[in-house]
């Protein structure tokens, strides 16, 4: 059972127990994941495909050696270490020239003693020195992997067959340890690492960087591969070689942020979808964030991954302990479409709340850009009749339904029924929705609030500001502290109130500012660089106690849009609103993009009107269903006002969604065309189920050209050896052929295809299925 973050994490004289890793003995298995060479103190975590190696130095001083595909186990690995004498590096003492901590490939490196490389941690003691020396006490081996207390992370709870190394180091001087923490998930080629400190000494120490993982490749030569972009225009890919010096991906927004995503990704230069090396990076955690690259003057490549330096700091008084949140490494040498199915699978497995692994989403209706703020009870229940009527499964009643919130200025905090719009309340009006024979979803926004507002009036003081300051309002609203258990109590009982009344099936958890006047009246003067990080521990907090407390409310985290996209929201939502970007064109980058590090499964994707209200374009709703199908599938648009014959087309994407919603959402995805190429006038994508029996590739073009050059469609995934019928052709085809020949994208599946059909913002779709 995980321990309440309040307990642990709020209250400063709390220290973190020590539940997280109880130590079992290893089941003695003929397929272990973790070797330890004893003798030469050497480390090999072993997955069904890759290596991990690292060994302990002179000193107890923990050397990289590597990382990549499978290599055999050996005691040690000199070559690999890869450190010669080097003129213009600090020796670590006059007795030992050659040994130098700079030159070293290290695992989690500090700074000030010989290696002028950004470090992965750094701790200011009571005298003011921000020296350290941990040096390697032991290690243990823990079969299984546990849930972190306070903090969304992996487990085992079912596969039972991940491996957890923890290194213990001390730094004698201090009394202040330091655990590293390596689980290995073989067979998704997966390892995670966290750190841990804990103050044993008799003064208190402040951890002015605490990273979960730090990773020194021995040579430079990566593309980085980022997720960058803005409000609207989320996880676009970005490709850049590495160069000497430090690149580097962050968040000081106090969310993951829509500008720079966690995941990256290093890959050799030649990598592509389908083949070479890469190397995938992510964090469990939805704050300040760094990911950083540094090219030393050697080439030597250090990643570096956890909470941002740059807004943190943790006291750690005796007795206390901090514990990073984790990092996600995995390896493939097989391109990136095999590292986005391990991660996909990984998370699956090992992230997710088990229930939503393989659970089918609700096919939902959202009101928001059908109403916006502008709706009654009659508005709204036409459009749940409708839905009903259409096959659709659940009705999502989003912003403005309560205070008195007719624009967004108003109501944040509020969480009670607006009686003007809803007289009989929240609970009949949900029971309307549930008489119909649909799910009920609401929208929240728990952490905020509006200055008129009647929580506002009760609590001015929980409105984040720094004191005797103004305070700079975004969206026309302010942020509650949730740094402080109080506030988060507060909230938890009036969404609980809303959530028994309606006994409610959905929850979309919104987010529509960044935090600015960072500072908490509960923290002394010299701990408010802990507020970023404690006001995500509230977050995570009444996440965990509303999915506790309700396991069977379904949560899409949001934040305006896909700004909180990230592997920590995951734990508790299953699925992410990717972009407030619905159209269609623009949705295939966004969702193209995000499938590198995140599963469809989280992507949720609806088709809205035309044109649409971000760039006013129009696409036809066959295009837009067409890209909406590969993720959590909904309409966000009046579906009363349609004609009778895009009803029925309504009806039809609804009722083939449904048939084939379970491939869409947890099939094995292969990118083939990237609209990040060339033009990016095509793109095209195929998902494909365990069994390799059925598929569903879809072809996107933009601009439609005439004469336009012969054009195939080369497949994925499929099974070589078996025959398949596209599109039920009479022809049939063996994968190979298909994969290898490709598909001529011409009329020939299709005997509907004409000029029209074929021209700018349109799409094919070829459904691949197995000959029996
Ligand atoms: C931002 C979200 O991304 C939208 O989908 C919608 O819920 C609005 N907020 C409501 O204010």
């Amino acid at each position: 059972m995980q321990v309440s973050a309040l307990e642990n994490t709020f209250n400063l004289d709390e220290t973190f127990p020590r539940s997280a890793h109880q130590p079992k003995h290893r089941k003695e298995s003929p397929k272990l994941a973790i070797h330890v060479d004893e003798k030469n103190q050497t480390f090999h975590l072993q997955t069904d495909h890759t290596s991990y190696i690292f060994q302990v130095l002179a000193h107890g001083i923990l050397a990289q050696v590597y990382y990549g595909k499978k290599i055999h186990v050996k005691p040690q690995y000199p070559d690999l270490l890869q450190h010669e004498m080097k003129t213009d590096t600090p020796a670590y003492s006059l007795d030992e020239p050659t040994f130098q901590k700079g030159d070293l490939k290290q695992e989690y490196a500090d700074t000030g003693t010989g290696d002028f490389r950004r470090p992965a941690y750094q701790v200011s003691q009571a005298n003011g020195s921000r020296i350290t020396d941990f040096q390697y006490d032991h290690y243990e081996v823990v079969q299984g992997k546990k849930r972190l207390p306070g903090l969304p992370s992996t487990f085992d709870d079912t596969e039972d067959d991940a491996e957890t190394l923890i290194i213990h180091l001390t730094d004698q001087l201090i009394q202040l340890d330091l655990e590293l923490s390596y689980t290995v998930f073989p067979h998704q080629d997966v390892i995670v690492r966290s750190a841990n400190f804990k103050n044993h000494g008799v003064e208190p120490v402040t951890l002015e960087a605490a990273l979960s993982a730090q990773l020194d490749l021995p040579d430079k030569h990566y593309d980085l591969i980022q997720f960058s972009g803005t409000w609207a225009r989320e996880r676009h890919l970005i490709r850049t070689p590495l160069r000497s010096g430090i690149q580097a991906l962050d968040s000081v927004r106090t969310t993951s942020s829509p500008q720079q995503n966690p995941f990256m990704m290093l890959a050799r230069p030649n990598t592509t979808d389908d083949a070479g090396d890469v190397f995938g990076f992510n964090l469990i955690y939805s704050g300040d964030f760094l990911d950083q690259v540094e090219v030393d003057q050697w080439d030597v490549s250090r990643v570096l991954v956890g909470i941002n330096p740059s807004e943190f700091e943790w006291q750690l008084a005796p007795d206390k302990e901090f514990q990073t949140p984790e990092a996600i490494l995995s390896y493939t040498a097989d391109g990136m479409n095999q590292l986005s199915q391990q991660l996909a699978d990984f998370y699956g497995k090992h992230l997710v709340d088990p229930k939503y692994r393989r659970m089918e989403r609700p096919i939902l209706v959202n009101n928001w850009e059908a109403t916006y703020f502008d709706f009654d009870e009659p508005k709204l229940l036409t459009i749940a009749k409708q839905a009903k009527k259409l096959g659709i499964e659940m009705f999502v009643l989003d912003d403005g339904w309560f205070g008195h919130r007719d624009d967004d200025h108003t109501s944040l905090g509020d969480w009670f029924v607006d009686q003007k719009k809803l007289p009989d309340g929240i609970g009949a009006f949900a029971g309307e929705v549930h008489n119909l024979g649909l799910e009920f979803g609401l929208w929240f926004e728990p952490e905020m609030i509006s200055i008129d507002s009647e929580l506002y009036q009760k609590h001015p003081e929980w409105l984040i500001h720094a004191p005797k300051r103004r305070a700079t309002p975004g969206r026309n609203q302010y942020v509650l502290d949730f740094s402080r258990p109080e506030v988060v109590d507060y909230i938890y009982e009036m969404m609980s109130q809303v959530i028994e009344d309606t006994k409610l099936d959905y929850i979309k958890w919104d987010m529509n500012r960044y935090i600015t006047e960072m500072f908490s009246a509960n923290l002394p003067a010299d701990r408010q660089l802990e507020m970023p990080h404690r006001y995500i521990l509230g977050v995570y907090n009444l996440y965990e106690r509303l999915t506790k407390a309700y396991p069977d409310v379904l949560f899409e985290s949001c934040a305006s849009g896909g700004g909180r996209f990230d592997l920590g929201m995951m734990y508790y939502a299953p699925q992410a609103w990717t972009s407030d970007d619905t159209d269609a064109v623009e949705r295939l980058k966004i969702q193209f993009g995000t499938s590198y590090g995140y599963p469809q499964s989280m992507m949720g994707a609806h088709v809205s009107a035309v044109p649409n209200e971000q760039t006013g374009r129009i696409t036809s709703l066959e295009t837009r269903a067409n890209v909406a199908f590969y993720g959590a599938f909904g309409y966000e648009l009046d579906i009363s006002k349609m004609s009778d014959e895009e009803a029925e087309q309504v009806k039809e994407q609804v009722a083939f969604y449904k048939q084939h919603r379970a491939l869409y959402q947890f099939g094995k995805l292969y990118r083939l065309d990237s609209p990040f190429d060339g033009d990016g006038n095509v793109m095209s994508w195929v998902v494909v189920d365990d069994q390799q029996d059925h598929a569903i590739a879809t072809r996107y073009q933009l601009l439609n050209h005439p004469n336009a050059p012969y054009d195939r469609l080369y497949l994925r995934g499929l099974n070589p050896d078996k025959q398949y019928r596209i599109n039920d052709s009479e022809e049939t085809y063996y994968g190979d052929e298909l994969m290898n020949a490709g598909i001529f994208v011409g009329s020939e599946f299709d005997d509907s295809v004409t000029v029209k059909q074929s021209a700018d913002f349109s799409s094919r779709r070829f459904m691949i299925n197995v000959v029996k």
